[in-house]
């Protein structure tokens, strides 16, 4: 191997040297021209490895909510899966990277690679990453990039390595604006749920007296006139009894959106609670074919909620999969702490991800599917997931549905988290 000093001497060295820069300039321009945090990362990662000649480029962001570094994008001839490459703060890569502010030399800094944790080592050195560089935003560690051995076998040169800093520095602000935005449009978007789901709830409550009081007589009184009927018309009647039922569980589901003041709560078991809902479902899984794989790894299970809620949320979410495959698939259930399997004392909240391998969701139908009414299914109500949305924030914990439709990759997964102790918000009052 080349030592840095060969790379970077003489004429052609200084050529080199001349259009790395211009290419570091070009692509800041760029980056700040550019609003959607998944582009700004893949343009990053895959300019990056392009300019610098990195095998493959990863980058990982915090995510304030587990307080953990997670993998984000990676690029690159055989990229390896984004995901291996999340970190806690108290990791010592972590922790060094926020003490120092400054780029790991792999390669030649053995003694901080040491102090390294066996785990993060064989991160590491299994995807043979020669330099990780810390972005840093207002004095915070906000993300980290990692990149690979170049591909031409050189070292990385001390110009490379400067102009790979001034990049991190500038492309650490455009991904805290970036990340700023998706948050604060997140919170747009929920907020726009929460109100609306207050004015239905508010609708319901008042009119359902109205509506139910009726539709108790119209149930009985059916059923007093079926037996003067003959017995070839008790259909008719049974068909309108039927009819009431409908009526009245779509008004029972109004209600419980107005109802989210009202939690009792006591330790829940989510894996208990899980369990109980798939075994109630299993006659209906069996009917359409859908097989359940269970990825639960989890120590503590246990947050503070109300148990029924907890169950009809898993309800709604296992039946919209399920009646989204009728010609069979899969449920994958999945509740861990973190991808190598430890417990997280820290983690304050459970997150538990139902993933099927359905047709997934449309783009267009993805923004509509949290509000009332809407419903693409002949028999549906439309309210099962504005329901559970309201079951969730009324913990104060969060729900995301990630869907695709691509034919060669399809399927929805909805992510739940549960804080461990519940936020009382009182959305509808
Ligand atoms: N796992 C899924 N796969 C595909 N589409 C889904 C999935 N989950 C929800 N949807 C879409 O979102 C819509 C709204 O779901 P929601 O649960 O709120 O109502 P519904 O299932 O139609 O009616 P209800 O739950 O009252 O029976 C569904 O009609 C469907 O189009
Ligand atoms: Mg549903």
């Amino acid at each position: 191997m080349k030592s840095d000093e060969d790379v970077g001497r003489g004429a052609a060295g200084k050529r080199r040297r001349r259009d790395l820069q211009a290419s570091a300039v070009e692509l800041l321009k760029s980056l700040n021209l550019i609003v959607g945090l998944d582009q700004l990362l893949e343009i990053l990662c895959a300019r990056l490895k392009e300019i610098f000649g990195a095998g493959t480029v990863t980058i990982s962001l915090f995510d304030p909510i587990t307080r953990r570094y997670a993998g984000m994008m990676a690029r690159g001839s055989d990229a390896p899966n984004a995901a291996l490459f999340g970190f806690f703060e108290f990791n010592p890569l972590v922790k060094w990277l926020n003490v120092n502010q400054s780029l790991l030399n792999v390669r030649t800094d053995r003694g901080v690679f040491d102090y390294l944790s066996p785990e993060e080592k064989l991160v590491l050195e299994s995807h043979r990453v020669a330099l990780v560089v810390p972005l840093i935003a207002l004095n915070r560690l906000t993300g980290i990039l990692f990149l690979s051995d170049r591909e031409d076998g050189t070292a990385y040169s001390r110009a490379e390595i400067e102009n790979l800093l001034m990049v991190a520095g500038q492309a650490s602000l455009a991904v805290e604006n970036a990340v700023m935005t998706q948050f604060q449009e997140e919170r747009l978007k929920k907020l726009f749920h929460a109100d609306k789901l207050a004015t239905v709830g508010e609708l319901a409550a008042g009119a359902a007296h109205e509506i139910r009081n009726p539709l108790t007589s119209i149930r009985s009184t059916v059923q007093f006139l079926k037996k003067d009927l003959p017995a070839e018309k008790h259909g008719y009647v049974d068909g309108v009894i039927e009819e009431v039922d409908r009526i009245d569980g779509i008004i029972k589901g109004l209600l419980s959106l107005s109802k989210s003041s009202e939690l009792q709560l006591s330790r829940v078991d989510l894996r208990e609670a899980l369990q109980q809902t798939l075994l109630l479902l299993d006659p209906e899984m069996k009917r359409n074919g859908v097989a359940v794989k269970q990825e639960i790894t989890i120590v503590d299970p246990t947050v503070e909620a109300d148990q029924a809620q907890v169950k009809q949320v898993f309800l709604n979410v296992l039946l919209n999969s399920i009646q989204a495959m009728p010609q069979g698939g899969a449920i994958t259930v999945h509740m861990a702490d973190r991808p190598d399997g430890k417990r997280e004392e820290s983690l304050d909240s459970v997150r538990v991800t139902l993933s099927d391998t359905g047709p997934g969701i449309p783009e267009e139908a993805m923004r509509r599917v949290f509000d009332p009414f809407y419903t693409t299914k002949e028999n549906g109500t439309g309210l099962g997931l504005s329901i559970t949305y309201g079951i969730v924030q009324g913990h104060g914990g969060e729900i995301d549905i990630v869907s695709k439709t691509d034919p060669s990759s399809h399927g929805t997964s909805v992510t739940i988290r549960m804080p461990r102790k519940a936020k009382k918000l009182t959305i509808g009052h």
